[in-house]
């Protein structure tokens, strides 16, 4: 049996993603076609009232494999287990309810611009990812289900279209970018723009965890659509980029171009702020969006997210490679 769905286009304030509503529970009928939704919308999908899943986290993995052949198990992912949930491992936990789970981003300051809203544009705004850029290939599409949400007007999450602030870019940084690489860090490699500007040297690393160029127009493999895919302070690699090819450091001509990028793709005409409800599912595409979250009081409120990660269609440039983040010797 299926369930019809009903579609509004674009998400309330943006200029891109649509609200899915479904006819029926998902434990009477999966939704079909949600990759062509997905794609329509630009990569972004909100699917309100799907509370089902908190009792049946299950549903969630069952609608990843809707959107690609691969769902991660996060045992396996060489991430922290504790993060992982205890009996369906692909679901990987953002919470503060898990010790040592890592904090909220910090508060951006001042916390509110001078129109008295909430700041979205880099660099006021910092934490703008796409996930996992540090390996190849990376990840389609991630799933983020709200369990517990904190309170409206924190703990959101941010969206920038890539495909948007491509369009948009005036043609000599179209002409600048079209064959550029840029070079993504892993997190905690020591290699963020903070780490950078102390002067320190960064640690030596396994081959695994070593920084990846990605390109930084990418072609959706989908809908042929290009769209810019970048990280910024934290996600890039500041030591040896953030671009290949050109001037390195935090202070490098690589670095002033990535701020200006950055800026660009982060205008408040490319955004979306998701404000969390009990029961929403997003559902993002990685390959055209980049995301952020925003600071929430970690010491008064209780926030349990659960993610999914699904990859396996990256497109051409990636085919045939192997997974740069798995450790030489667990691959044989
Ligand atoms: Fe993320």
């Amino acid at each position: 049996m299926t369930a019809s769905i009903d579609v509004s286009r674009p998400l309330p304030g943006a200029h891109f993603g649509a609200t899915l509503r479904l006819s029926k529970p998902l434990s009477e009928a999966m939704p079909e076609g949600l990759p062509q939704q997905l794609a329509d919308a630009g990569g972004l999908l909100l699917i309100p009232n799907l509370d089902e899943i908190t009792a049946n986290p299950r549903l969630l993995v069952e609608m990843s494999y809707l959107l690609g052949p691969e769902v991660e198990d996060y045992r396996t992912l060489l991430t922290r287990v504790a993060m992982a949930h205890e009996t369906v491992p692909e679901i990987f936990m953002v919470t503060n309810m898990v010790p040592g789970a890592r904090p909220p981003p910090r508060r951006p300051d001042p916390p509110l611009t001078a129109d008295g809203k909430l700041p979205v544009q880099y660099p006021h705004r910092v934490g703008w990812h796409t996930d996992q850029s540090y390996r190849r290939p990376p990840p389609d599409i991630s799933l983020f289900y709200a369990v517990t949400p904190v309170a409206r007007e924190r703990g959101q999450t941010i969206f920038a279209s890539g495909h948007l602030a491509y369009d948009a870019l005036p043609a000599h940084l179209k002409a600048k970018v079209e064959q550029l690489e840029g070079l993504h860090a892993q997190p905690g490699t020591g290699r963020s723009r903070s780490d950078v500007t102390t002067g320190k040297t960064p640690p030596a690393v396994l081959s695994h965890q070593r920084s990846q160029k990605q390109p930084v127009v990418r072609t959706h493999p989908v809908t042929g659509r290009k769209a810019l895919y970048l990280c910024e302070a934290g996600q890039m690699d500041w030591f040896d980029g953030p671009f290949v090819g050109m001037q390195p450091g935090p202070h490098g001509d690589g670095a002033k171009l990535l701020d200006e990028l950055m800026t660009h793709y982060t205008r408040p005409e490319f955004i979306y702020v998701h404000e969390w409800m009990q029961g929403d599912l997003l559902i993002w595409d990685n390959r055209c969006l980049v995301h952020a979250a925003t600071w929430y009081d970690a010491d008064k409120e209780q926030r349990m997210m659960w993610r999914t990660t699904v990859r396996g269609n990256p497109g051409a440039i990636y085919a045939g490679e192997k997974r740069s983040w798995i450790p030489a010797e667990a691959a044989e």
